[in-house]
């Protein structure tokens, strides 16, 4: 009785719900589901059989860095060949938007940079003019906001700056970003207490949209840092995500205890939720803090010397005839990847119910893995072979979570009447591919992804059909 575009037929579901995955079709028309079912009486132009594979909503990466890839690179195929079909950007503070200055301190310049936008309507109208292969959704960084507003980055803002800021994070809120991020840890921010991100968290206010935080200190002071994320976001009555979180540095190793026990208290006075990634190393611009608390450094991006992507920073101080502290000054401005945390901290996190996945990847030369592996490597690695959480479970914290989380409507859900972005993967099989050594490599076992009902991936090829959209607030 129901007719469509295709029908996907013999795929076990995992819907997104966490519950056991179970044997379905599925009908869809243009961008939406239409129906699921077995046995029903439909027709379509198309009928795609995927006896074999697993079904799950399309992977939704909370925390990305992929603002400027999104208008460079739209293919996106570090992330469709992932199964991701929708990627949150203007993450720790970094929005391109909006930037009118000349020049951008780091992080911004070395991050997201050096694209910039006078205002967040003409950033996501760029996006949608590039067409990108994901779906996209933006927060507005406070560190953008901050450096567009104020003359001295070194003071806390004044009321007036405040005002200015407020005036600008409106303008993007309602342009339709989904929420305002910060990252306090890095040098432009530092200066800022958490009544001047509050001010602008309070915009976003209760209802859909959220406050995401790189916190203060994710090292000695990760306690007082969580607890500033929290003021700021209680006052706004605002949902709070914690990104990427972990603890660092090797006198911090176990203190996941700490800081879960801290968040779950949180969690009964307000929503609050975290996302991590799946490695022990981070990936950052190039700091001399974290160089002295990381137990091995490789560049991944350096502007003055490109020619030492991939390489360990002992190695480069030794070929500059310097020490690593003043290679940092020498490479800068750059990227690095950092060695910075215990495997049993990394398990922990993920494997709590509240944490979300975000890969954190930074697109440049010589990557941290994280970019290409995250998603395959957390179903695989830590979901299949290491029994950190069941499959049904891991796929819900990258698809209903998020999409709740976020505000994302009639997303991360394989029902009828959802938007029909989806991934058919191999779940015997999948695995990341990609390592420290040779970043860039596609996982195996993610076999078709469809955003908005069009294949952006079939038979583990990408077909070039980019039909991702921005999710404005409100909007989407
Ligand atoms: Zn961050
Ligand atoms: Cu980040």
């Amino acid at each position: 009785m129901f007719n469509g575009d295709l029908i996907i037929r013999g795929a076990h579901l995992a819907d997104g719900s966490g519950r056991d995955a179970c044997l379905a079709d599925i009908l869809i028309a243009d961008d939406r589901i239409l129906d699921i079912g077995l046995g029903k009486n439909w027709s379509a132009k198309e009928v795609l059989l995927a006896h074999g594979l697993t079904a799950c909503p399309g992977f939704i990466d909370v925390h990305s860095h992929d603002d400027r890839e999104l208008i460079d690179d739209p293919a996106m195929i570090p992330k469709i060949s992932q199964g991701v079909t929708t990627v949150i950007v203007g993450n720790c503070g970094l929005s391109l938007a909006p930037l009118t200055r000349e020049s951008l301190p780091s992080p911004l310049q070395d991050l997201v940079g050096p694209r910039k936008f006078p205002d967040f309507a003409a950033f996501l109208d760029a996006i949608d003019r590039a067409e990108p292969a994901t779906n996209v959704a933006a927060l507005v960084g406070h560190t953008a906001l901050r450096v567009e507003v104020m003359r001295d980055l070194s003071q806390r803002a004044s009321a007036e700056e405040i005002g200015a800021m407020r005036q600008l994070c409106s303008d993007a809120l309602a342009a339709g970003a989904i929420g305002v991020s910060s990252g306090l840890y890095y040098p432009p921010a530092q200066a800022a207490d958490w009544r001047e991100v509050a001010e602008l968290v309070a915009l976003v206010g209760p209802e859909s949209g959220v406050y995401a935080a790189h916190i203060r200190d994710e090292a000695d002071d990760v306690i007082a840092a969580i607890h500033e994320a929290i003021q700021i976001a209680q006052a706004g009555g605002t949902q709070l995500v914690i990104s990427h979180h972990k603890v660092m540095g090797q006198s911090n190793f176990g203190r996941s205890e700490e800081t879960l026990a801290l968040i779950e208290a949180a969690a009964d006075r307000g929503p609050i939720g975290f996302d991590a990634y799946p490695y022990t190393a981070g990936a950052s611009m190039l700091h001399a803090g974290l160089v002295q608390v990381a137990q091995k450094v490789i560049l991944a991006s350096s502007a003055p010397h490109p020619e030492f992507a991939g390489q360990e920073l002992t190695d480069i101080a030794a070929s500059l005839g310097c020490t690593p502290l003043e290679a940092v000054t020498r490479l800068s401005p750059g990227t690095a990847i950092y060695f910075i945390m215990d495997e049993a901290d990394v398990q922990r996190i993920l494997a709590h119910p509240l944490a979300m996945i975000g890969s954190d990847g930074i697109p440049g030369e010589h990557p941290h893995p994280r970019l290409w592996g995250t998603f395959p490597r957390v179903l695989g690695h830590y979901g299949r072979e290491l029994g950190l959480f069941p499959f049904e479970e891991a796929v819900r914290r990258m698809t209903h979570l998020p999409a709740k989380t976020f505000g994302l409507q009639d997303r991360g859900a394989l029902r009828a009447g959802a938007m029909a972005d989806l991934v058919l993967l191999d779940r015997d099989s999948v695995i990341d591919r990609a390592t420290f050594e040779t970043p860039k490599q596609q996982s195996e076992g993610i076999i078709h992804v469809l955003v908005n009902g069009r294949f952006a991936w079939r038979d583990g090829v990408a077909t070039g059909q980019h039909a991702g959209r921005v999710l404005r607030r409100h909007q989407n």
